[in-house]
């Protein structure tokens, strides 16, 4: 069921299909290798994603999906993992999200001293700003972001969700020189995918004629300079607009996440960002705590980008 705020909590039947489902899995210690649902799995838990599906497709574009619970034991963290690896399997293919094949990346800070403007990767740092889509390291074009909380912060970190249709109509009414200004050309970086760029326009649209974004500043910024092609005085301008407009309160819906709840977004028509954050000092990660849980984990999320299938091939 659809709340308000974008929740969505999928019924009792149907986390009870998922409960004997995960607990029925063999043993595996990378979530991707954990088995992915059949269409004869889970009935009611796969009607609900088509809900969601409907809501990301055509409906507001984000839903957070409340926690699973688990009456009769708590899920272990790699269970509750294992929900939004099924989860995003169920929206579409997963993806290969960097040069070692992963299709599930732990987004937490590496290093205190990371930064995007040393070369590194947003999910290995603890800077915020820099609203943005994700599909932006591969040319092609791919639906589902699916990003799912495995332990917050201590400080910070929420999350900023924008509504890329109301910043479309924003530009349309009040900066149509922009617009024209996005849907040329731009050279972007496939940071951490490939040591290749390749040239998209920030704004496209889809058969419905809807617009669809393409957007992180830093690795267009880096892809312009590497190759010795700087952003034009035009281009710099029609970038600045649009992040004056997506920095703008009006525009952007902000969610705290708790542990076990999981961000679905249709990418293209939503924006995201975070705020800094901070963890413990002896903060841990998700790997050092599985082999020690008396230090704290860090701020951790599982991110997940799935291509829809066609029809033909359903899970
Ligand atoms: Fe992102």
């Amino acid at each position: 069921m659809l709340n308000d705020n974008f929740t969505y909590a999928f019924s009792s039947d149907a986390q009870n299909e998922i409960y004997d489902f995960i607990k029925a899995l063999h043993q595996y210690d990378k979530i991707e290798d954990a088995k992915t649902l059949e269409s004869d799995d889970c009935h009611t838990f796969l009607r609900e994603v088509e809900e969601i599906r409907n809501e990301l497709e055509n409906g507001k574009r984000i839903v957070i999906v409340r926690p699973f619970v688990d009456l009769h034991n708590k899920y272990t963290i790699q269970e509750q993992r294992t929900i939004s690896w099924l989860l995003g399997n169920a929206l579409g293919e997963p993806l290969v999200q960097n040069e070692a094949g992963d299709k599930v990346i732990c987004v937490f800070d590496r290093d205190r001293t990371n930064s995007m403007t040393k070369g590194a990767r947003y999910h290995q740092t603890r800077e915020g700003g820099t609203i943005h889509t994700d599909n932006v390291n591969v040319p092609f074009h791919w639906e589902y972001l699916v990003l799912s909380c495995i332990s917050p912060a201590i400080a910070g970190g929420e999350n900023i969700l924008v509504n890329a249709l109301n910043v479309y109509k924003v530009l349309k009414e009040k900066h149509p020189d922009v617009l024209s200004i996005l849907e040329k050309n731009f050279l972007w970086e496939q940071r951490g995918v490939a040591d290749a760029n390749y040239e998209a326009p920030i704004l496209t649209y889809n058969k419905k004629g809807e617009p669809m974004f393409r957007h992180l500043r830093p690795y267009m910024e880096s892809a312009h300079n590497k190759t010795n092609n700087p952003l034009t005085d035009e281009q710099v301008y029609a970038i600045d607009t649009l992040d004056s407009i997506l920095e703008h309160s009006d525009n952007q819906y902000r969610h705290t996440f708790s542990a076990g709840e999981i961000l679905l977004t249709y990418d293209s028509q939503v924006l995201h960002g975070r705020t800094c954050f901070s963890d413990a000092m002896n903060a841990v990660t998700i790997f050092e705590y599985k082999k020690d849980h008396n230090k704290p984990l860090k701020r951790t999320m599982d991110r997940l980008w799935a291509k829809k299938r066609s029809k033909l091939c359903l899970v």
